[in-house]
């Protein structure tokens, strides 16, 4: 053999030991790729190294026709999708509110553990862009939690359903787009339980959510808003926004207090205008009193 003959029949024993690695293995203690780049500098030597491979009882079958291929390229990561519904047996409460949860209400702090209407979402970290959710509203339809990177809820804000279908919950995910409920059922989701008790719809999940990419800093915040609608013969009524907060909110961040924009009736910064002037005006009175006092 000479030199070449040699460097190729390096590479191909270093290629065939590491795929018999990668398998016997399951790659975790895989030789470093590193390894390879020694072979182009020191090829005659690597032979001898490897003749000794510590793989005693597997013969390795040189052919040429074996492409460095097969098991190189790292695993292609899946995302979950499994939207079967086990049943939910305990009800959604606030403990955690403030503590492991960020949550979101309406009315403001309602407790959703009691009957009522109470419109409530809190989601909770796992990692990353993973989080597990808790949602609790009523509705005789259905009823949603939205991430929104746009206040207006255009551009495809991603939607998570839970439905009332014969007094079980059936889950959806879904894209809303210029008030269009879309459902998908291809966002990454798992874990889904939920109860249907009159028209109270509890459900919990987890989620791995998209990347905020509109609020550049922080992936995991989202306008969060909270809707119900119809749900007949399958199909989704359009969303009827329950809670929609001010500002884009850090999912991860639990000490956050979500502020629901749609509280007031006038528009916020008109409010603001109204307030402002009136506590003006309270000043100046209390300014002309003070000066009739003297
Ligand atoms: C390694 O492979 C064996 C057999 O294929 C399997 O039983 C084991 O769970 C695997 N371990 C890991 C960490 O994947
Ligand atoms: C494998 O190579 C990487 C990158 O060169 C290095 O960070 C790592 O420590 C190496 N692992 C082992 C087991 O040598
Ligand atoms: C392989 O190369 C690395 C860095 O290029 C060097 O540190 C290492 O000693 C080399 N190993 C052998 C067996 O030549
Ligand atoms: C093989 O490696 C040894 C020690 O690393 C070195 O002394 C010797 O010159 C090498 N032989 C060849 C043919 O490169
Ligand atoms: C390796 O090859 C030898 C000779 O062909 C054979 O006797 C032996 O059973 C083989 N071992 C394995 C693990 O295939
Ligand atoms: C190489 O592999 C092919 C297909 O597996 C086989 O037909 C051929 O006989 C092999 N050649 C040698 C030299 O083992
Ligand atoms: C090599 O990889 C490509 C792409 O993954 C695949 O299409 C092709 O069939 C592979 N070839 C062999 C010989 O495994
Ligand atoms: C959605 O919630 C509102 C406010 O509680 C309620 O009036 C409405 O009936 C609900 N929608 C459905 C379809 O149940
Ligand atoms: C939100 O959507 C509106 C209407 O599509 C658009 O004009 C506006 O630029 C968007 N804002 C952001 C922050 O993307
Ligand atoms: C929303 O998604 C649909 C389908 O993927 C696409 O046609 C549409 O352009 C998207 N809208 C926005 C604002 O990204
Ligand atoms: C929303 O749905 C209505 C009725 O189905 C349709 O006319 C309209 O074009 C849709 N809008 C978008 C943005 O898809
Ligand atoms: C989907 O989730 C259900 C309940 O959590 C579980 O029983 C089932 O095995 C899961 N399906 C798959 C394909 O993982």
């Amino acid at each position: 053999m000479d030199n070449s003959n040699r460097l190729m029949f390096a590479v191909v024993m270093v290629i065939a030991y590491m795929a018999m690695g990668a398998q016997t293995q399951n790659s975790t203690t895989a030789p470093n790729v590193t390894m390879a780049a020694n072979v182009t500098t020191t090829g005659p030597n690597i032979t001898t190294n490897l003749s000794t491979t510590r793989s005693p009882g597997v013969n390795i079958t040189i052919n040429g026709t074996m492409a460095p291929n097969t098991t190189m390229s790292p695993p292609a990561v899946v995302p979950v999708v499994n939207t079967t519904v086990t049943a939910l047996t305990v009800n959604i409460s606030r403990t955690e509110c403030g503590n492991s949860q960020l949550c979101a209400a309406q009315p403001k702090n309602c407790d959703p553990a009691l009957p009522g209407s109470c419109f409530f979402v809190s989601t909770q970290q796992s990692s990353g862009q993973t989080f597990s959710f808790q949602l609790r509203g009523v509705s005789s339809g259905y009823i949603a939690v939205g991430l929104s990177t746009n206040l207006t809820l255009d551009g495809n804000a991603t939607i998570y359903v839970c439905a009332n279908n014969n007094n079980n919950v059936k889950f959806f995910t879904a894209l809303l787009d210029k008030g269009n409920l879309t459902i998908n059922n291809a966002l990454p989701v798992d874990s889904v339980k939920g109860s249907v008790n009159g028209q109270i719809i509890q459900c919990t999940f987890s989620a791995t959510v998209p990347k905020a990419t509109a609020t550049r800093s922080i992936d995991t915040s989202f306008y969060l808003s909270i809707s119900n609608g119809t749900f007949m013969n399958g199909i989704l009524g359009d969303p009827n926004i329950v809670m929609l907060s001010n500002i884009a909110v850090d999912l991860s961040n639990s000490k956050t207090t979500v502020i629901n924009s749609l509280n007031s009736n006038t528009t916020p910064s008109h409010a603001f205008g109204l307030q402002h002037t009136l506590s003006q005006a309270l000043l100046i009175l209390l300014g002309v009193v003070g000066l009739m006092m003297l």
